[in-house]
């Protein structure tokens, strides 16, 4: 779909749908624009409403009038356009034309051309009538290099995303461990990021016993995924590295999952990874001058015949030991290598995120992200802000002492769970065991998917992440 600034406005034989966000401050230059009297709509927020849409005539047009609340914000604009592209499609329109009265600024231009192109995402691999939503063309009423430059920054971002969301959305069948490292190749050349891809020989000869321990039971190869972009004026002089969990599929393992249909959508344990290749996608589309790094351990985890077993005591790729106790907490078995293989950068800092556990999602629901953390302060003050400004917001956790007692073994280092309680914290505790440099850890269970339509963020897989990241690293790279 095609997403561009309109200077002019729509002669009167297209065929396009128009959309208007009304606020209380720009209903007379509507009114004027559009040659109608909005004055008897409401202003008040109509885009969150589920009903029907109606559409009112504007002159030669039919008009989608939504009102955006008392506060204009970028969250509810992109639920507005949410509505405008679900709307357009309803009515077969190919194209729609967003009228915003009043100012545009860049952070709502770009917020309209995201919303846009993620509300109109559609999986259709797999389905044999391919035929797609009508709407192909948005165009957002406005003028200026600013406003033209945050649209086509808006779409990038989107497309990153959609490139994560494809990634969740297929299944394990196809998306195997090494096909998921041959589609972060494909797209690190479609890109431009570099993808060095290690079979398992190079696993095992390199000893990350974690990885290896959860890929016993499966048929199929783990593999081990390193990325980079690395611009030559960088404003990082030591990476930022960026971890993603890639379990391909999670049975549980022998531990087999206990939750009813909870592995259904176990194709999604992947989401970490997939966060990680489209931020990937968009810091090199964007060529913002940040290095960047991206490590995804990848495997499936199943009760196979020579699956790992609770019990089982693994020797970690930093030489520790772990008492495995349940097979199903294999997401920090694979992550603890990939962290501690981190080491060796000196990182100025490391991102991991990971849909890691159901306690997270028990906590805090689809709604944010648990963050848990050794950076500095400040640090992590960005990465909030970020979140906040992209509207996937982080809740952070303590990473007290007593959480890691939870960890005690008595035979091995530590075992890699906890008690019944506090499950998210004692999984972030594990993985802290693995760093030495400053260290955010995402756990984004509940965010990566969704059962029911979440407005833009869809169906099924979300993209989750990739917003937040690339917010951050612009902000990072001084943007
Ligand atoms: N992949 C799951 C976590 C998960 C739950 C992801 C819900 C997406 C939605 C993870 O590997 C897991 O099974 N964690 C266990 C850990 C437990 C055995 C300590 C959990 O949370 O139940
Ligand atoms: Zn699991
Ligand atoms: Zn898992």
């Amino acid at each position: 779909m095609q997403v561009s600034l309109s200077q002019s406005f729509p002669k009167e034989n297209e065929n396009i749908l128009i959309t208007v966000f009304l606020t209380k401050d720009n209903i007379s230059e509507a009114n004027e624009w559009l040659g109608t009297d909005f004055s008897g709509f409401s202003f008040q927020e109509t885009h969150a409403e589920n009903g029907t849409k109606t559409l009112i005539p504007a002159g030669a047009f039919l008009c989608l009038v939504l009102g955006m609340g008392d506060k204009v914000t970028t969250e509810n604009i992109r639920k507005a356009t949410h509505k405008s592209v679900s709307a357009a499609n309803e009515y077969k329109y190919n194209r729609l034309y967003v009228v915003f009265p009043g100012k545009l600024d860049s952070a709502n231009a770009l917020a309209i051309s995201e919303s846009a192109l993620l509300s109109n995402y559609q999986f259709l691999t797999y389905k044999s009538d391919k035929t797609a939503n009508s709407l192909n063309e948005v165009c957002i009423w406005g003028s200026g290099t600013k406003i033209e430059k945050a649209i086509g920054k808006g779409v990038i971002i989107a497309q990153a995303t959609l490139e994560s969301r494809n990634l969740v959305n297929e299944p394990v069948i196809t998306l195997t461990a090494e096909e998921l490292a041959n589609r972060a190749s494909k797209l690190g050349n479609e890109y431009g990021f570099s993808v060095d891809i290690w079979n398992k020989t190079k696993i095992q000869s390199l000893k990350m016993g974690g990885l290896l321990a959860v890929n016993f039971g499966s048929k199929l190869p783990p593999t081990f995924s390193i990325l980079e972009y690395k611009p030559e004026n960088a404003v990082n002089t030591q990476p930022i590295i960026l971890v993603g969990k890639g379990v391909v599929y999670d049975t549980g393992g022998l531990s087999l999952k206990p939750t009813p249909n909870s592995m259904d959508y176990m194709k999604c344990d992947m989401a970490g990874a997939a966060a990680v290749i489209g931020a990937l996608c968009g810091v090199a589309k964007l060529k913002m001058n940040v290095h960047v790094i991206g490590l995804i351990p990848a495997t499936d985890n199943r009760p196979g015949e020579n699956a790992y077993v609770p019990g089982d005591v693994i020797t970690m790729y930093d030489g520790s030991t772990v008492e495995v106790l349940n097979t199903d907490a294999e997401g920090r078995m694979i992550l603890a290598d990939a962290l501690a293989y981190a080491k060796q950068y000196k990182p100025e800092l490391v991102i991991d995120l990971a849909t890691l556990t159901g306690a997270s999602v028990v906590a805090i629901g689809g709604v944010g992200i648990a963050m848990m953390s050794t950076a500095e302060e400040p640090v992590k003050n960005q990465l909030k802000e970020a979140g906040e400004a992209v509207y996937e917001r982080l809740v952070e956790f303590p990473l007290w002492d007593e959480y890691g007692e939870m960890l005690r073994s008595d035979i091995a280092d530590m075992k890699n769970i906890g008690g019944a309680s506090a499950g998210a914290i004692t999984a972030g505790k594990f993985l802290q065991k693995f760093t030495d440099y400053p260290w955010v850890h995402l756990d984004i269970a509940g965010a990566a998917w969704n059962q029911s339509p979440d407005h833009y963020r869809g169906k099924n897989g979300t993209g989750i992440g990739v917003r937040l990241l690339l917010e951050f690293l612009a902000k990072r790279e001084g943007n």
